[in-house]
């Protein structure tokens, strides 16, 4: 029957179309922070610092919050929260968000690169 195995291939890439999109964008996340953000960061659980904070936990957390990081205070005032969504506007532009950060990135430029990045991120906990 034709038609009952259109609706089952419907199905299955219903089903299985955002698990596999899912797993792509953390993979493709966790290359990008290894190229743009692992000199500076650490993801690790034993919370180390490197030039900026351990980003482990980063998503949910108050801006400003790592014990031993040397913050500016510009990112210590600035009353953010790393939800995903402050976080991807963050990553676009550091300075813009927070004009006068110590974080010398200039910030990403391809918006599906900054899902994945921070699809990453939410995995750091
Ligand atoms: C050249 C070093 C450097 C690079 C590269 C860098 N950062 Fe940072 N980052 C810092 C520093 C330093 C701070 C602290 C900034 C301040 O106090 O103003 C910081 C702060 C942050 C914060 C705020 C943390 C907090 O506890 O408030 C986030 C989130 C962050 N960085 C994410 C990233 C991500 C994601 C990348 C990669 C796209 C990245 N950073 C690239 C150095 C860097």
């Amino acid at each position: 029957m034709p038609v009952s195995r259109l609706a089952a291939a419907a199905i299955a890439i219903l089903l299985l179309g955002p698990v596999a999109a899912r797993a792509q964008n953390v993979d493709d996340g966790a290359d990008s922070f290894d190229a743009n953000c692992a000199d500076c960061h650490s993801v690790s659980k034993q919370l180390k610092n490197k030039k900026g904070p351990s980003l482990f936990g980063i998503v949910g957390r108050h801006a400003g919050t790592v014990a031993g990081q040397e913050y500016s205070p510009a990112n210590k005032g600035s009353n953010l929260v790393w939800t995903p969504d402050v976080l991807t506007r963050y990553l676009a532009s550091p300075q813009a968000l927070v004009p006068g950060t110590t974080m010398k990135f200039k910030g990403l430029k391809d918006p599906k690169e900054i899902a994945d990045l921070v699809a990453f991120l939410e995995q750091q906990k």
